[in-house]
Formats: structure tokens, C-alpha cells, sequence
């Protein structure tokens, strides 16, 4: 594995995995090949830009002509496939979006695989595959339950993947992360969201009762564990990759509060998101057979990107103060506080 094609790698967890590729091996080529969606930004791979060892490609997965010719022209041997449609709340107004993306582009990826005889496909998978785990921890071997437009699709593209490698052979792998907090996510997501709208004191739109439960892990702990299976995962095998512990939306608003000296007093609870799990929970004694342990808890990870976003300022005001940011905004949560 040399020749690396990154999809999706201008988004958050592909632009933060291709800075780590780079920086962590110095014989390895990587090209991004993104649609550059909204969530695609450019800015996030500013610092590699000048890399000699990186290139960049606009194009869509399910444009299986483009992925062809992408593989040809830089002798890919691997593809790690972060490229997908992600934000559980847009799959609740345009499904097919995420039905094409991460369903047929994952198809699209692995035909190329397939046909190319790459030495590997990595597929960029989710704890939301298992659906909410009232108790216990999920084991790669748990039953698929999705809830969600987001998470059948995500499940849909392991499930080729699977079908990839056992019908025709190809060296596929997968991980499953839980939620990903750290610099360049778009602030759509809860982390950013919260943090960017506490630093203009505006408030936090909490959904529910705030007692849902996620593991907040930090994206450079989920970027070693893709690497550790890239390097050391056996084919045909699924990774859980997350910290093993949860914490309350609830507190992870207050401590995006406390570490910005704002007040509680800004949290919003606003109407509840629509087939909401109540709580994720991975069991990631797989992964850590491979020698990888994650290196931050998830108040850790909150903390450190809460500092990040309020150190970087310039990377989140030109998305949030686009037309697209606002109007997306404006759909998703006009209307929906709850008076207590
Ligand atoms: P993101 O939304 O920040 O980025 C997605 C990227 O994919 C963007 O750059 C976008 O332009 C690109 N993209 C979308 N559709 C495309 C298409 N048709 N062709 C080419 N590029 C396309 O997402 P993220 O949070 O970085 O997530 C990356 C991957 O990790 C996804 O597969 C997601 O399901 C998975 N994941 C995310 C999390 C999380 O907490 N963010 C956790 C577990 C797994
Ligand atoms: O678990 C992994 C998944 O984590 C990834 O596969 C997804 O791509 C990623 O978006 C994320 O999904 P979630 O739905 O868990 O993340 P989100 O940041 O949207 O929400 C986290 C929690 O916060 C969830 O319980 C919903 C709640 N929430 C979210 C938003 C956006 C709020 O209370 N208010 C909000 O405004």
C-alpha cells in the first residue's frame, strides 16, 4: 500500500486522516477525490496543499467513469472510503441523497477495487448500524437494527462490502467509529454546533431530554484505529473503534459551557429528533487485539475541540455565515423550543 485515493477526504475525518497519512508515512502518495459537498471544504486540507505526495481531484463515487480514471492515472492500490452523505437530521429530509452516496457510490468504489485488483478497500463504517444499545455494548457480530434514513444506508454499503470480498475476493476491511469530535466538523454536528453558537452567546438547541447517550471520541484516536486495520486488520473483518464509554448530551453541553466560562442558562431544549437513539455503546476489545488503544476520553475530546474552534474562528464564520448554513438553519430549527 502506497498510493492512497482518499474519498471524501475534504470532509472532517478524511481531511484530519490524510494530514495523519502524510505526516505518518513519508513513502505514502495520497490522492483526495471529493465532490466537495457542502460538508467538502478545502480549508481543511490547507496545510497539505503544498505536499508534493498529495493531489486533489473534484468527482463524485457514484460516477464510476471518474473513479476509473482516478485509480488509472495514480496507480491507486488502496482506497479508504470516508465519502458519504453524514448528518443523521439531513437524512430525515432527503433520504435518496444518502441512498445514492453511501450505498451506490460504496458499490461504484468496489467495482473499481474489484476490477483494478487493488490491494485494498477500507470502508469508513458507523456505530449506528446496531441502532440504539439500551444496554450492553455492541460486538461486530450484533444484529443490524438502523432507525434511520442515514444509518440503513450506511449499513447497505458494509453489506456490499461484505459481498465484495466473499463473492469475488476483494481485500476489503471496515471500521465502525462512534461520534467523531475534533477540528474542521462542520458545525451542523453537535460539538461544533454548540460550541460556535455558545461563543456568540446564542443558545443550544438540545433535542429532548438531553439524556441520550454518545461516545464522543476524538478524530485522531478513530484515525489510529483505521490505520491499525489498514496495517494489522484481518480481511473480511469489521472494527468497532471508539473510547468504550458514553457520556449524556446533556453534559457534554455543560462542559462545552464551563470550558468557555458561558452560562447553562444558553441550553435550549427544543423538540426531539424524530426515531432518536437513545444511546450508542461499542464494545472495541477487537481493535485493541491490533495493539491500538484510544489516547482520549470523550470530556478530553470535547475539551480539546471546544479550544480548537474557539482558537480558529476564521474556519467556522465563513461556513456559518454562508447562505446554505443559514438556510439550512432556519429549516432545521425555527419553531422548535419547548417552553419549560
Ligand atoms: P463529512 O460530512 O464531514 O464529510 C463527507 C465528505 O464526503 C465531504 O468532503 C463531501 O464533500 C464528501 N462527499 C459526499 N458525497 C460525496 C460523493 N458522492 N462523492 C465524493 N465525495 C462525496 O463526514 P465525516 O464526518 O468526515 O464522515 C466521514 C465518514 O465517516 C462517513 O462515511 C461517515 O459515515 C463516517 N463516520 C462519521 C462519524 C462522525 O462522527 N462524524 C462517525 C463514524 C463514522
Ligand atoms: O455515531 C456515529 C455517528 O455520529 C456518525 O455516523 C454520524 O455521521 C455523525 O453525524 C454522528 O451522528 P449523531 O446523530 O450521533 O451526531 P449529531 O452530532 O447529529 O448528534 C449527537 C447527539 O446530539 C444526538 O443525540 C443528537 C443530539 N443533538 C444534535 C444536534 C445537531 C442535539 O441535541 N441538538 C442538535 O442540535
Amino acid at each position: 500500500m502506497r498510493n492512497f485515493m482518499i474519498t471524501g477526504g475534504a470532509g472532517f475525518i478524511g481531511s484530519n486522516f490524510v494530514r495523519y497519512l502524510l505526516d505518518k508515512y513519508p513513502d505514502y502518495h495520497v490522492l483526495v477525490y471529493d465532490k466537495l459537498t457542502y460538508a467538502g471544504n478545502l480549508d481543511n486540507l490547507l496545510d497539505v496543499h503544498d505536499e508534493p505526495r498529495y493531489a486533489f481531484m473534484r468527482g463524485d463515487i457514484c460516477d464510476a467513469a471518474a473513479v476509473d480514471q482516478a485509480v488509472r492515472d495514480y496507480q491507486i492500490d488502496t482506497i479508504v472510503n470516508f465519502a458519504a452523505a453524514t448528518h443523521v437530521d439531513r437524512s430525515l429530509m432527503e433520504p435518496d441523497e444518502f441512498l445514492k452516496t453511501d450505498v451506490t457510490g460504496t458499490y461504484v468504489l468496489l467495482e473499481a477495487a474489484r476490477s483494478h485488483g487493488l490491494e485494498r478497500y477500507h470502508q469508513i463504517g458507523t456505530d449506528e448500524v446496531y441502532g440504539q444499545v439500551l444496554e450492553g455494548r455492541s460486538t461486530e457480530e450484533d444484529r443490524l437494527h438502523t432507525r434511520s434514513p442515514y444509518s440503513a444506508s450506511k449499513a447497505g454499503g458494509d453489506l456490499m462490502c461484505i459481498a465484495y470480498y466473499t463473492s469475488f475476493g476483494v481485500p476489503v476491511t471496515i471500521t465502525r467509529g462512534s461520534n467523531n469530535v475534533g477540528p474542521y466538523q462542520y458545525p451542523e454536528k453537535v460539538v461544533p454546533l454548540f460550541t460556535t453558537n455558545a461563543l456568540d452567546d446564542k443558545p443550544l438547541p438540545i433535542y429532548g431530554d438531553g439524556k441520550q447517550m454518545r461516545d464522543y471520541q476524538y478524530v485522531l484516536d478513530h484515525c489510529e484505529g483505521i490505520d491499525a486495520v489498514l496495517h494489522h486488520g484481518q480481511l473480511g473483518e469489521i472494527y468497532n473503534v471508539g473510547t468504550g464509554s458514553e457520556m449524556h448530551n446533556i453534559d457534554m453541553a455543560h462542559l462545552i459551557l464551563d470550558t468557555l466560562g458561558k452560562p447553562r442558562s444558553l441550553i435550549q431544549p427544543i423538540t426531539d429528533r424524530p426515531g432518536h437513539d437513545r444511546r450508542y455503546a461499542l464494545d472495541v476489545s477487537k481493535l485493541k487485539t491490533l495493539g491500538w488503544q484510544s489516547r482520549h476520553t470523550c470530556a478530553e475530546a470535547i475539551e480539546l475541540t471546544v479550544r480548537w474552534y474557539a482558537q480558529n474562528q476564521w474556519w467556522w464564520r465563513k461556513i456559518k455565515s454562508g447562505e446554505h448554513y443559514q438556510a439550512y438553519y432556519q429549516q432545521q430549527y425555527a419553531g422548535r423550543e419547548v417552553k419549560s
